[in-house]
């Protein structure tokens, strides 16, 4: 499988850059093709703003839905964006990996969902955009001893999100994987994390991991 997996943390040591790190691992390893989008790493601009669109359809009034048909119809969108078009479609499965901010995404992922997914190409009437592919959320939140019941509140949080933004290009959503793991887990917290996630990973991707091959990685 060709999996991207789309990270949204400020800090190259953090948890979820070790989930990204881990998931990369195994999936290299069970014989999949990853790629990453690291965007801090990238220092990726989430604003959507006029400067980005040099030929205009409309000088006078921006709306981004309209530009961006343009920019495709005129082959100038921004090299940055179609680069990670060219990702998206690469992909089978897109993992987005972030930690839970106010109940969303950090800003940076979702100014990337704003201008990434372009209208006319991701999604739009009459456009296939990504259907066929896979979306997984792996999301890390402030620790919680009820694993349903905090998932469930977390979903409905990030519903607007999910129902829009990644169903209107028919992305399948999966069900997403949370992470209540605190900043100072131990050792042991940390194995057993990656351990239910290279499970969930096998489930969807298949490959071959198995408890033992992970101990290496770990
Ligand atoms: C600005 C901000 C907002 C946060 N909002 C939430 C929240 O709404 N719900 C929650 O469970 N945790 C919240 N947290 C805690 C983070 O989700 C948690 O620290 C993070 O997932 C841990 O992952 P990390 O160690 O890789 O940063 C918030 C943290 C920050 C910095």
């Amino acid at each position: 499988m060709n999996v991207l997996i789309v990270l949204a943390h400020p800090d190259s040591k953090s948890f979820n850059a070790a989930l990204r790190d881990f998931a990369a691992d195994t999936l290299t390893y069970a014989g999949h093709q990853v790629r990453t989008s690291d965007l801090y790493g990238m220092k990726f601009d989430p604003v959507a703003h006029p400067a980005q669109f040099p030929s205009r359809a409309d000088p006078v009034h921006f709306r981004l839905q309209r530009e961006q048909r343009h920019a495709v119809e005129t082959g100038t969108l921004s090299t940055e964006v179609s680069a990670e078009i060219e990702k998206l479609f690469w992909a089978e499965l897109v993992i987005f990996q972030f930690p839970l901010w106010w109940g969303a995404m950090p800003a940076i992922l979702k100014g990337w969902l704003d201008r990434v997914f372009v209208s006319g190409v991701v999604y739009g009437s009459g456009v296939e955009g990504l259907s066929g592919r896979k979306a997984l959320l792996s999301v890390t939140a402030s620790p919680c001893d009820a694993y349903a019941e905090c998932a469930e509140r977390i979903k409905a949080e990030l519903h607007p999100v999910i129902s829009n933004a990644l169903r209107l290009p028919n992305l399948e959503v999966l069900e997403p994987i949370f992470f209540f793991v605190p900043a100072t887990a131990t050792v042991i917290e940390r194995e057993t994390a990656f351990r239910r996630y290279a499970l969930r990973l096998s489930e969807i991707c298949g490959g071959d991991v198995h408890a033992q091959d992970m101990r290496t990685m770990l």
